[in-house]
């Protein structure tokens, strides 16, 4: 989390850094800030809030500076305030730094350094990093490269982070430790920094991902230099963008979501192109390809992922159940790393993240990799952390997802793992080719059937409407529409800050079922399938003690309309695909409920798109 800049060129930078910050803020928007060199001088302005209110701290006169950086942050380490937002300065106000990450030491160090005499104005880990800095590069005497890197070798935990010295106008110093960072390299000697490629792709394509654990400096006179933490020279490795500028813009919607929420005909056709052969009935996927016999007889599958991940995740077990027969455990990757997991060499993990970042599935990667597992990603952002930490994978193809709240990139993993699973259970020698061919052809009617759910978009609306000031909801479903339960609970929790519970329906007796009352809203989703008839029977349950029930049907259903408030109609289509288009009405509740209540759906409070810390 955090979003960091830098820019170092023949341009003002001015504009470079807000415009960069306002592509990041989806990585936190607690505080923004940024550092630049101004007649000799560091020039530091920072707020709590948003790109927007830096923007006023910085007032009418911009600065013309041609170096700068800048910082949006998600809090941990001291609340949100002036004096914890980024960028910090040593004691002599001579070095500024941004920070994405965590510090896990900064305590012990900060003490030490007290004790030399540091005053602290923050409650920040980062100030202690760039108070380390300072005090290397005095009692060291050497250059702030040399001083970063070996001020890095004393702290543990996560960086990504540039450093701007008032002494040097072309220079700035960057460094990368399991928080993303690439740099972007101008035609005429201009170097972008940024946490991800967003802030970079309208100035260049060509770009240096940092690995872990390297030093680079980028100067206008010798151009970019690396080292890794014990100072051995590193060649810089130029890779071309392919992300293109209007994927990152509204395009005509009032917000991302919306617009992220109606992309997702087009982002499961780009995540089953090029895979799905109807003709030969088979499935292309290299990472299976090339790993065949792994996966013929791995005897099970571990799921790591966070959040909406691991809701796909839940989905994929069912599917890997129903279509390969292997056994399957979904794991919160925040959990399985810290309880001693067994794990055999012989298993495959299916690690599942949007973002690539997030530093839970990561850590999680870790240990599996150290157990001898072959780890197997499935991740939307081309060249993330986690996308190189694995050994194969198949990328979703959802495009940029901006809306803090996962939407197309759910569908695109669903899609995905969908494609794996079917393909695994053919090589398997246990799926009869009827059922693969009938299954795919399915798979490829997907993007009309999402379109024409999208069209229910006022249905859903005027449901909203109704629901609005409702401070519960339930969420049930079974089998396969039991982890797009818990989906759509999360959907509106985290957008609406409306309290939502997902349920598997026949639990519901169990407990929740005290809950219901007039004011409750029930959303069912009750397709036609095996679990139907089970389905009714839970709305009837619901209805004898006056709930509210908004059911999500298969078109043409009479039983179910009979019983319920509401029904929205999504197309017939075969169980195991059920999730993908059921979800679609579940996250434009979200989003109209959320609107409705005036919250902001793109930039959810407390939370951040990309959750690099523990
Ligand atoms: C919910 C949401 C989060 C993420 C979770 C994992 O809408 O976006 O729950 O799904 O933080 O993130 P990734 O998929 O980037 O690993």
């Amino acid at each position: 989390m955090c979003g960091i800049v830098g820019y170092l060129g023949n341009e003002p930078v001015y504009e470079k850094v807000i415009k960069g910050l306002s592509r990041l803020e989806y990585r936190g928007y607690d505080s923004a800030g940024m550092a630049y060199i101004e007649d000799g001088e560091l020039v530091v302005k920072k707020c709590k809030g948003k790109v927007v209110d830096l923007e006023n701290v910085v007032g009418s006169v911009k600065p013309l500076s041609h170096i700068g950086i800048g910082h949006t942050r998600w809090a941990t380490h001291g609340v949100p305030n002036d004096v914890n937002a980024h960028p910090h300065c040593s004691g002599d106000g001579s070095i500024a730094l941004i920070h994405n990450g965590i510090i896990e030491n900064y305590a012990s160090i900060k003490q030490e350094l007290m004790n030399r005499g540091h005053v602290f104005l923050s409650d920040t880990d980062t100030e202690v990093l760039v108070h380390l800095i300072e005090d290397v590069r005095n009692a060291e005497k050497v250059s702030l490269f040399e001083a970063v890197r070996l001020a890095l070798s004393e702290v543990h935990g996560a960086y990504a982070i540039v450093v701007l010295d008032k002494s040097n106008a072309d220079q700035l110093i960057v460094a990368k430790k399991s928080s993303p960072l690439v740099i972007g390299i101008g035609a005429q000697d201009d170097f972008y920094i940024a946490s991800d490629a967003t802030p970079i792709i309208e100035y260049t394509k060509n770009v240096v991902y940092l690995n872990d654990e390297e030093v680079a400096r980028v100067d206008r006179k010798t151009g970019l230099t690396i080292v890794n933490i014990d100072n051995q020279s590193q060649t810089p490795y130029i890779q071309a963008l392919e992300l293109k500028l209007e994927a990152i813009e509204k395009g005509g919607y009032d917000s991302f979501m919306l617009k992220e929420i109606h992309e997702q005909p087009r982002s499961i056709e780009d995540s089953i192109r090029g895979r799905v052969n109807l003709k030969t009935g088979l499935i292309k996927m290299s990472g299976i390809d090339e790993h065949e016999e792994r996966w013929k007889t791995a005897p099970r599958i571990l799921i790591v992922a966070c959040g909406t991940s691991w809701h796909a995740g839940l989905v994929a077990e069912y599917l890997f159940e129903d279509f390969a027969r292997i056994p399957v455990e979904v794991e919160y990757a925040s959990e399985f790393r810290y309880r001693n997991p067994i794990i055999y060499p012989t298993d495959i993990v299916i690690a599942i993240s949007q973002s690539g970042e997030t530093a839970d599935t990561l850590a999680a990667i870790e240990l599996a990799k150290e157990r001898g597992a072959l780890i197997f990603g499935v991740c939307n952002v081309v060249g993330s952390s986690i996308s190189r930490a694995t050994h194969c994978g198949a990328y979703t193809h959802a495009g940029p997802e901006i809306g803090v709240a996962s939407t197309k990139a759910f569908t695109a993993q669903v899609v995905v793992l969908y494609q794996i699973a079917l393909s695994v259970a053919q090589k398997r020698g246990v799926i009869s080719n009827e059922r693969t061919t009938r299954l795919m052809a399915e798979l490829g009617s997907l993007p009309l059937k999402v379109e024409q759910v999208l069209k229910t978009n006022a249905i859903t609306e005027a449901i909203a409407e109704i629901y609005q000031h409702c401070s519960n909801a339930l969420y049930l479903g079974r089998g396969y529409s039991f982890p797009v339960a818990l989906e759509g609970a999360l959907k509106l929790k985290e957008i609406s800050y409306i309290h939502a519970e997902g349920y598997p329906a026949a639990e519901m007796k169990h407990g929740p079922i005290a809950l219901i009352d007039e004011n409750m809203p029930v959303i069912v989703i009750a397709t036609e399938g095996a679990s139907y008839e089970k389905v009714v029977s839970n709305i009837q349950e619901v209805k004898a003690r006056k709930g509210q029930i908004i059911a999500i049907v298969t078109e043409g259903d009479k039983t179910v309309k009979g019983m319920a408030d509401h029904v929205i109609e999504i197309p017939r289509t075969d169980d195991s695909l059920v999730p993908i288009v059921s979800v679609i009405p579940l996250q434009l509740f979200s989003y109209h409920v959320a609107i409705m209540r005036g919250c902001n759906v793109d930039q959810p409070r407390n939370l951040a798109k990309s959750v690099t810390v523990e």
